[in-house]
């Protein structure tokens, strides 16, 4: 086999998963990369187990993981891991945290899976084929007015004293929807957006891996997916998102837009 198959990555993501859950709420182990930037003994279990995995079915794949960084390889055969993406929630021992698992080929995601191993939520999707959660198909939401949408977005504390703040945007989108949350899982919000969970999601700055499966879900179930201010090719860094139904996409495009505009950059 030279290249994965959806059941592949469903397998070590339930697997990865399932160390996640064994190890929740127990007192494990948890390091400071900076002073809010965490890893856990979890993160480096579950990234371990699927980095065997993959480097023995793919020894020649890239990867790219977050707590071992790149392992250079055929770069025709790229994967993103996020062992575990929500590891503050994980290390209060708060639910919403998951693993995410992106591959792309020839450089286009092709496969991704997002598992959230307390619901036992497993979502997949493969391009051209659909996105699926639990084997149901998944579609964005419909909603065509701000007014009726549930969105979410997240804060970077380095970036609370810059222009990229997101505290504007925050304010205004919350005054214009039913809310706007923040899950601290940049997959789970990707994911939700594909279920028709929630209707939108927007980030000033994130990973390829906390992205990359997430991205292919909302798109095989009707999303549109740009970066925050609608440049294409969300995953090439600096990765940004945006993520809706084409309508809510296009209204909160030209809110976070004018926002910008206002503030002069
Ligand atoms: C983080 C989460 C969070 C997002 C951060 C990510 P981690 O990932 O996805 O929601 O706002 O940018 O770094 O560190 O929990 O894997
Ligand atoms: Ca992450
Ligand atoms: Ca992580």
């Amino acid at each position: 086999m030279t290249q994965p198959d959806l059941s592949f990555l469903i397998d070590i993501a339930r697997h990865a998963g399932q160390i996640l859950r064994d190890m929740h709420r127990t007192k494990i182990d948890v390091q400071h990369k900076d002073v809010t930037d965490l890893v856990t003994a979890a993160d480096k279990a579950a990234e371990t187990f699927l980095l065997d995995e993959i480097l023995s079915k793919f020894p020649s794949h890239s990867i790219n993981s977050e707590e071992s960084g790149k392992h250079e390889g055929d770069p025709n055969h790229k994967w993103y891991i996020d062992p575990l993406d929500g590891t503050l929630n994980y290390a209060h021992g708060m639910p919403m945290f998951s693993t995410s698992i992106g591959y792309a080929l020839n450089g286009k995601l092709e496969l991704g899976v997002i598992y959230d191993p307390l619901l036992d939520e497993m979502f997949s999707a493969q391009r051209g084929q659909g996105a699926f959660v639990n084997g149901k198909h998944l579609q964005v939401s419909k909603n065509q007015d701000l007014i009726d949408c549930l969105l979410v977005t997240s804060f970077k504390r380095k970036l609370l004293d810059t222009k990229q703040s997101n505290i504007d945007n925050f304010f205004r989108l919350s005054k214009l929807t039913q809310g706007v949350r923040r899950l601290g899982s940049a997959a789970i919000n990707l994911a939700y957006v594909a279920a028709g969970r929630l209707d939108g999601y927007w980030d000033v700055t994130l990973s390829q891996w906390d992205a990359a499966a997430g991205i292919l879900l909302v798109e095989e179930a009707g999303g549109v997916v740009t970066k925050m201010y609608g440049e294409p090719d969300p995953l090439n860094e600096p990765v940004s998102i945006l993520a809706a139904n084409p309508t809510i996409h296009s209204l909160i495009l030209e809110e976070l837009s004018a926002l910008r505009k206002q503030a002069g950059w």
